[in-house]
């Protein structure tokens, strides 16, 4: 059989089980056919409105893009709750949000995981979700915690302000509020701190059981390719325009419910760069797919030897007949066929990260019991890391010799310590790379060795200096220590142990100049959707357009 009837067949028969199809969940045990009510997919699109007083269709200018058709919102609605139901992972904040009759602290077990979910991922959450409820299982407590201790609970999940404005928030609604949580979205936007459009619209709706929707980047991603939204999905029109339709999807008996299945779906489903539309319980109502199929029927047609349009891409089903439709914005940017659903959403090229560089010092001392400590300094209570402790610091504003480097060092750890570092007790170990959002940092990494036998106290009086304290190897691990100064802990360690090491062996020098020379790089975890790993949804009429003609 030549391989064009072989791809004949196989897309034959794909289309013919498709009918048959169901969706099943691969976390689910049974197979449930979550699609065996009638859906409105054949029925005739609502692409347009109604004009009223002619009957007649009028072309609106992105109507498309909009759920105008009642039935098929109804299908869309049932059909994602199903799944979720099925599907839905078991997670902390559900459980304890579906069991907790008391809706002020239902509505605190949900604050804290929408904050803590944000910019983080479900697996990275759980753990530091589950710390927290135990330690501080309602507001009143968390009210009575220090910002130290908010902040320790916090290192290494990134994004310090979240974990401060929790604590504020707490300490607000018990002394302002009464103890009373706002139950609607509009009252907690504007009476907590750190809560924005999207937590107010999770706590109301997941909580309070308020008909709202939300607008995350899960559900961005899933509503731009149900509605072939091609617009920059950043801008301010299309973020408007998101929340109205998330707003008129959201289900009226199950809000919260409703908004959780569409993050879900997001996020395990139609995700960035592996949507898995087989089990997509929404694709007989996704625009994108939609696309995708009608270049199957392209294919097809061309398998049968059917005419096909010369053209090499088929356009996305008529939205607006000038074609100059705002929120399709396909003349700009052309449908890609090899993208499949993942043409949308569409965002700018994110800018990169700033470089900066950093001086930091281990520096330390041994304690009376011959414990090593070391010397850590209090972040400014704003800004990046507000509140966090660090080895001494500084940023370098241009390329410094190791020279200068050293001095600028031994000064500040002077002002810090109150006492004389020689510039001969810093050593460099190595260079550490951490990426923030919006910063690459690479921080120049020494160490000191303060001998208190052979420095001198620095008498006069100091500047303001900010908050020091000397650490022992425990405290500084259990202390409000950014995942950054956690990697610059582990170089210093690494290379102090090779230097112990290196004393021992016989080629003392060799090892010595391994040490300096050596960069050790950090290495993020990155997301999917950083590492840029597409899985490419390639169209069939692609692929036999390039097979050799027989
Ligand atoms: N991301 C944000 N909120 C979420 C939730 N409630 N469940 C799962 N993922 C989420």
């Amino acid at each position: 059989m030549s391989l064009a009837n072989q791809l004949f067949l196989i897309l034959f028969n794909s289309r013919m089980s498709k009918s048959r199809m169901t969706s099943r969940c691969k976390m689910s045990s049974g197979t449930v056919t979550s699609e065996g009510k009638k859906s409105p997919m054949n029925e005739k699109r609502n692409s347009s409105l109604i004009n009223k007083e002619s009957s007649a269709p009028v072309p609106v200018q992105g109507s498309c893009h909009f759920f105008n058709d009642e039935s098929e919102t109804a299908s869309i609605r049932q059909n994602l709750l199903m799944w979720y139901d099925r599907c839905k992972r078991d997670l902390p904040w559900r459980r304890l949000a579906e069991s907790e009759p008391d809706l002020n602290r239902r509505a605190y077990v949900v604050w804290v995981s929408e904050i803590m979910l944000q910019q983080t991922q479900v697996a990275t959450v759980i753990d530091y979700y589950n710390r927290w409820m135990q330690k501080w299982p309602t507001f009143h407590v968390l009210a009575e915690a220090s910002l130290e201790e908010v902040n320790q609970m916090w290192a290494g999940l990134g994004y310090y302000s979240r974990g401060k404005r929790l604590h504020e928030g707490a300490q607000k609604v018990v002394s302002e509020l009464k103890g009373e949580m706002p139950q609607t979205s509009e009252a907690l936007q504007k009476l907590l701190p750190g809560v924005g459009r999207y937590t107010a619209g999770a706590i109301s709706s997941i909580a309070f059981g308020q008909v709202t929707g939300v607008v995350d980047g899960n559900v961005t991603r899933v509503l731009c390719r149900a509605r072939s939204i091609g617009a920059d999905c950043t801008s301010q029109a299309v973020t408007e325009v998101l929340w109205t339709l998330a707003n008129a999807l959201v289900d009226p008996e199950r809000p919260g419910d409703f908004n959780q299945a569409m993050m879900e779906l997001g996020a395990k489903v139609c995700t960035p760069k592996s949507p898995d539309c087989s089990e997509c319980p929404l694709k007989n109502h996704c625009r994108a797919y939609k696309q995708v199929e009608k270049e199957l029927d392209t294919s097809f047609r061309w398998l049968l030897g059917k005419e096909v349009a010369s053209k090499t891409t088929v356009d996305i089903e008529e939205c607006d007949s000038s074609g100059n439709c705002s929120l399709c914005l396909l003349s700009a940017t052309p449908w890609e066929s090899s993208l499949g659903v993942m043409n949308f959403p569409r965002k700018p090229v994110k800018k990169p990260p700033r470089s900066e560089r950093t001086l930091t010092c281990v520096m330390e001392r041994k304690s009376s019991q011959g414990e090593s400590e070391y010397l850590t300094v209090q972040r400014p209570d704003s800004g990046l890391l507000a509140g966090m402790w660090e080895f001494p610091s500084i940023l370098l504003e241009m390329e410094i010799s190791k020279t200068k480097q050293i001095t600028l060092l031994s000064e500040r750890l002077g002002e810090l310590s109150r006492m004389v570092v020689p510039k001969h007790s810093l050593q460099h170990l190595g260079e550490v790379v951490h990426i923030f959002s919006h910063i690459h940092q690479t921080y120049l990494v020494y160490h000191a060795f303060l001998d208190e036998g052979e420095v001198a106290n620095i008498k006069e009086e100091q500047e303001k200096v900010p908050a020091s304290r000397w650490m022992s190897d425990r405290e500084f691990s259990d202390a409000a220590v950014s995942t950054a100064m956690k990697k610059v802990f582990n170089l210093y360690q690494k290379r102090i142990s090779n230097k112990k090491d290196a004393k021992k062996s016989s080629r003392p020098d060799k090892r010595k100049r391994e040490c300096d020379a050596a960069v050790e790089h950090s290495f993020v975890i990155k997301s999917e959707e950083e590492t840029g790993s597409v899985k490419k949804q390639l169209s069939l009429y692609h692929f036999i357009k390039r097979l050799p003609k027989e």
